[in-house]
């Protein structure tokens, strides 16, 4: 299959190395110090998944090119300049699968795309989420910390499944674990509570993924997976009392060597995702009434540390 990954940070990195040992062809869109890179040494992969993989790279997506599908892996908050780029560049957009964290992904998605297509077809959108831990260790070269898996939705209008059949397809041909859910929405909240518990306190704090196991970390992740959960509630998403802080905590081990998303947006230097998650959840607290103080605790911190454009230990 053609794939285009757009917006190939250290996870998009990963599916293009995979995908290109299964034979597909791949073109990578990155940021330029990430092309340089990449065509440079060959993209280097270590961890779960090892090798130096010759992949395709560019940094910015060339007019006339016609890819079966888009894994759009920016980050979230980039997912509508992608859109209008995408919409702009490729006539028609194929399907695209939108892997990232947070809530409202695929609303803002469509807008983007809707901008920028400018009368051409309508693309299909499908919507997944991935618990693969990925750490980028420099420019073109990353690490695997773990396994995890992609989970993608069955969505009910034909094309949304044809496309959502293709992509589990794809990503079950580079060996890569898929589940299939009926309902993705369901799916989308439950990483959210992990990520509204480990990512702010891991970036806070400058600790990797398995520290949050020990206080007190540990009784802070917790009230921010409580305060998330009432949310969740209040939107229609009935996680249990166990159900929860068990995917938690199964996450936490299962990524204990990694640095969170954020940990490393904020030691970058770079935006990060604490809008579309913590700021996110408390806009729709406040629709439903709810107070959610640590949330908002957090929020605050992480907006200043990116005020201040330095993570912890840099
Ligand atoms: O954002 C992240 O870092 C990841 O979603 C997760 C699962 C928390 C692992 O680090």
């Amino acid at each position: 299959m053609r794939v285009v990954v757009f917006g190939a940070g250290a996870v998009g990195q990963l599916f293009g190395a995979r995908l290109l040992r299964a034979q597909h062809e791949i073109l990578l869109v990155a940021r330029t110090e990430e092309v340089v890179a990449i065509r440079g040494h060959g993209l280097r992969v270590e961890g779960e998944t090892e090798g130096v993989f010759p992949v395709p790279a560019v940094d910015a997506l060339i007019d006339g090119i016609t890819p079966d599908v888009v894994l759009l892996t920016v980050k979230s908050f980039d997912v509508e300049s992608a859109g209008v780029e995408l919409g702009r560049r490729l006539r028609p957009v194929p399907p695209v699968l939108a892997t990232q964290n947070g809530l409202g992904i695929e609303s803002t998605l469509r807008r983007g795309l809707e901008r920028g297509r400018a009368g051409s077809p309508v693309p299909v959108v499908v919507r997944a989420v991935h618990t693969i831990p990925v750490t980028r260790l420099g420019p073109g070269s990353i690490r695997q910390a773990g396994v995890g898996e992609l989970v993608l939705g069955r969505p009910a209008p034909e094309t949304e499944a044809a496309a959502a059949d293709r992509f589990a397809e794809l990503f079950d041909s580079a060996g890569f674990t898929v589940r299939r859910v009926s309902d993705i929405e369901r799916e989308v909240w439950r990483k959210l509570l992990v990520n509204a518990a480990i990512n702010p306190v891991t970036a806070d704090h400058g600790i990797p993924n398995g520290q949050l196991a020990n206080e007190p970390w540990r009784g802070q992740a917790e009230e921010l997976l409580a305060e998330a959960l009432q949310v969740s509630r209040a939107e229609g998403f009935d996680f249990s009392d166990e159900e929860a802080p068990a995917e938690l905590w199964r996450v936490v081990r299962a990524t204990a060597a990694n640095r969170s998303s954020m940990l490393q947006d904020l030691r970058r230097g770079r935006p990060t995702e604490i809008e579309a998650i913590s700021g996110e959840l408390l806009r729709r607290g406040g629709v439903h009434g709810l107070k959610l103080p640590a949330t908002e605790r957090a929020l605050e911190r992480i907006r200043r540390r990116v005020r201040e454009r330095a993570g912890p230990g840099t």
